[in-house]
């Protein structure tokens, strides 16, 4: 049986690898294709040794590589065959020129819509899956127009709202796809091409269009509202823990309020995460861009509290260990920028372990997932770093341990040997405030949580 539709993803990362998994794998009726410029990333996906872990996605994509998804190098076949493209490149923060440090990079973006351009004969659907900024697909738009080719393009926005570690539960049953056209006849058409992809297992009610702008605007708030709701209690357990509060208890007692809700409001030593801060930034970017400086101002404080976050656990580090790390060995208990990936992209680990080295400590990392990424962010950084798999190894001879990532498997230790194992007076900086404290200081440990009261033997 020919495919009803082809279909193509720009881009085989987080979000294209697991987003074009999940539509195979609902869509037999149609091919899709995900093609990338990184060639080892392509023959990653056509292994068994897939480039990113993500609970779940392995199994998908043994179902349905080879039947109706292709892994695929060759962008310019994949484009001229496609009826409908999605665009899923990084759009990376801004590291040079005009925006540095603030803007989205959007050259991987804009090299798509050239090769788009080139290697068009046939009408296309160009699907913005990538956050970018307002406006962004009216540039897309200019750039596939303007070469002397007249094939047709619509861009839709179509922004993913997936989480890392839980993205194929997310994929198959979002709380809402997001589809953002242009209001014009063939907008519009384009726009219900889409939905209908989407309707073959999305619930109708759940599938939203609006204009193509709310839609990009969309996205870059609502990682806003998500990443505030973290500063904001992490904002409130630093008051914790000058005032004896316990801000477990805070977020329960607030998050019982149901126009509040009790959905992330765990305090950590921060967010990490490609997106949170990068997509804030962008908003901030923008809102300066177009003269609202109050309104950045506003969305800015959301970052300093994260980085302010990350400083304090730093200092609270040195302060309970005697104002000195030097020659101290201090165990990272995970590097992912939270539990169920192996991604250590903007993790907090990342800024903890190089303060840590900065204060002349020898770190020892453990993570199931992350090792292989946290060597690579750690490269040429310092030789004083040891990566062991083993949490009870990796504690053997450590000063403390400081919990980085809410992996399970942490909460299941066996603590009492590890305690055994260490230096003593032995301390643990709880980041995630998964561990059992009262146990702990049972043990022997000098407990320090986050925005609770510490527990120490002194
Ligand atoms: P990623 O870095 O994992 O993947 C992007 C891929 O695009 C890379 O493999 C890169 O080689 C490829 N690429 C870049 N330029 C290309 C080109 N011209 N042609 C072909 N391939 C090209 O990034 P990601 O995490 O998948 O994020 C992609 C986009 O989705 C970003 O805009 C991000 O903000 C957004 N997003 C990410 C997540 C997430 O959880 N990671 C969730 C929602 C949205
Ligand atoms: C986030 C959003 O949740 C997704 O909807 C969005 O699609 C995605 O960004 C994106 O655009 O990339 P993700 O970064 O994968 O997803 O993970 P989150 O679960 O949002 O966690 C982000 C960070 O906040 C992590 O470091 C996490 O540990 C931290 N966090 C989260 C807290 O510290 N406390 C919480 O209560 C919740």
């Amino acid at each position: 049986m020919p495919f009803e539709k082809k279909i193509l993803c720009i881009g085989a990362g987080y979000v294209g690898g697991p987003t074009m998994a999940v539509i195979a794998q609902k869509c037999p009726q149609h091919k899709v294709s995900v093609v990338d410029i990184n060639p080892e990333r392509i023959s990653e996906w056509n292994s068994d040794d897939l480039p990113i872990y993500e609970p779940g996605l392995s199994e998908i994509v043994k179902e349905v590589r080879g039947r109706n998804l292709f892994f695929r190098t060759d962008i310019g076949e994949g484009i001229k065959e496609a009826d409908i493209i999605f665009v899923s490149v990084n759009t990376p923060t801004k590291d040079y020129g005009v925006g540095a440090g603030k803007a989205a990079d959007l050259q991987y973006w804009e090299q798509t819509a050239r090769q788009i351009v080139e290697f068009s004969h046939s009408p296309k659907i160009i699907v913005e899956k990538s956050t970018v900024p307002v406006k962004t697909a009216q540039a897309m738009e200019r750039i596939v127009r303007s070469e002397s080719n007249d094939t047709k393009f619509d861009v839709l926005s179509n922004p993913e709202f997936l989480s890392e570690g839980t993205a194929v539960n997310d994929l198959q049953n979002p709380d809402r796809v997001l589809i953002g056209s242009m209001e014009t006849e063939s907008g519009l058409k384009a726009r219900d091409t889409l939905v209908e992809i989407y309707a073959n297992w999305v619930p109708r009610e759940r599938i939203i269009t609006t204009n193509i702008w709310s839609s990009e605007l969309s996205k870059l708030a609502a990682n806003a509202f998500l990443a505030q709701r973290v500063s904001s209690i992490n904002s409130i357990s630093a008051l914790c823990e000058k005032t004896d509060a316990d801000i477990t208890e805070v977020a329960t007692a607030i998050g019982m309020d149901s126009r509040v809700g009790d959905k992330f409001l765990n305090a950590s030593v921060g967010f990490g995460g490609s997106c949170f801060q990068k997509d804030i930034l962008n908003l901030v970017y923008l809102c300066r861009y177009y003269g609202l400086e109050e309104v950045a101002d506003y969305w800015e404080s959301v970052v300093r509290i994260n980085q302010y976050q990350q400083e304090r656990f730093i200092f609270k580090v040195l302060n309970a260990m005697f104002n000195t790390l030097s020659g101290k060995r201090i165990c990272l208990f995970g590097f992912a920028f939270k539990a169920n990936t192996g991604d250590t992209r903007e993790s907090p680990a990342i800024f903890i372990a190089k303060k840590l080295l900065e204060e002349n400590a020898t770190i020892v990392i453990t993570d199931p997932e992350a090792l292989r990424n946290a060597r690579a962010d750690l490269e040429g950084v310092n030789s004083n770093i040891d990566y062991i798999e083993d949490p009870h190894e990796a504690a053997r001879g450590c000063h403390a341990i400081a919990v980085m990532t809410e992996w399970d498997l942490y909460r299941s230790l066996d603590f009492k040997r590890i305690y055994d194992g260490m230096v003593k007076p032995a301390f643990i900086f709880d980041g995630r405030n998964i561990l059992n404290h009262a146990e702990l200081f049972e043990i022997g440990f000098n407990v320090f949580p986050i925005g609770k009261p510490a527990m120490t033997h002194f």
